[in-house]
């Protein structure tokens, strides 16, 4: 491990899912999402910032057409927790009328995130088909429930940072997925 990603890993109490079980994971998702789009091509719409990894590494094992689109969206606005509040433009920047539309995204917690996001493009956009991808599903109540597709891993109810995932735009670099230790949280 190089020098400046070891110095960010000690700010972690523990690593939760290492890389190699990471990649792994996502090379099985790739799979099954070409098995499930073979024969057509895919329109992809990924929240940023958190699943900007985690697409782009699915993505590079997909073997279809695939067009990519990225839309920024936020919830958290620098804590550990969401605020309820989804930030995002007033019209949705890209065309998707009759395309195979996979959301994806880094985590669901709340389920505002993906919900928010899922009814404008069903409103707005009129795919053919819209299925839904997450890294990670957190085992809490969802405020929103979301019908998802694709998930990588299950895990508890805690804020986790790396591979995408932030505190306060830090640790998003991280190849693992880890817990902060509370030394490094704000209170
Ligand atoms: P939701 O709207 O509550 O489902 O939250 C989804 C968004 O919150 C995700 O797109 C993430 O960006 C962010 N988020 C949720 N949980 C975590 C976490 O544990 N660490 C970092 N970001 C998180
Ligand atoms: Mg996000």
């Amino acid at each position: 491990m190089s020098a400046p990603i070891a110095g960010v890993l000690s700010n972690l109490e523990r690593v939760l899912l290492n890389s190699d079980l990471i990649q792994r994971r996502v090379a099985e998702m790739a799979l099954q999402i070409e098995k499930d789009y073979a024969g057509g091509d895919i329109s992809v719409v990924a929240l940023m910032d958190g699943a900007i990894f985690f697409v782009a590494d699915l993505l590079r094992r997909i073997s279809l057409p695939v067009q990519v689109h990225t839309l920024s969206v936020g919830s958290y606005h620098g804590g550990t927790s969401s605020t309820g509040r989804i930030e995002m433009l007033p019209k949705l920047p890209f065309v998707l009328n009759g395309r195979r539309v996979l959301l994806i995204d880094d985590i669901l917690d709340t389920g505002l995130t993906l919900g928010t996001v899922r009814d404008r493009i069903l409103e707005e956009c009129q795919p053919e088909s819209l299925r839904v991808a997450v890294l990670l599903d957190k085992n809490r109540p969802r405020i929103r429930e979301v019908p998802v597709d694709y998930v990588g891993f299950e895990i508890a109810d805690e804020f986790v940072v790396g591979y995408g995932m932030d505190y306060k735009g830090h640790y998003r670099n991280l190849p693992c997925i880890g817990i902060l230790n509370p030394t490094h949280i704000e209170s």
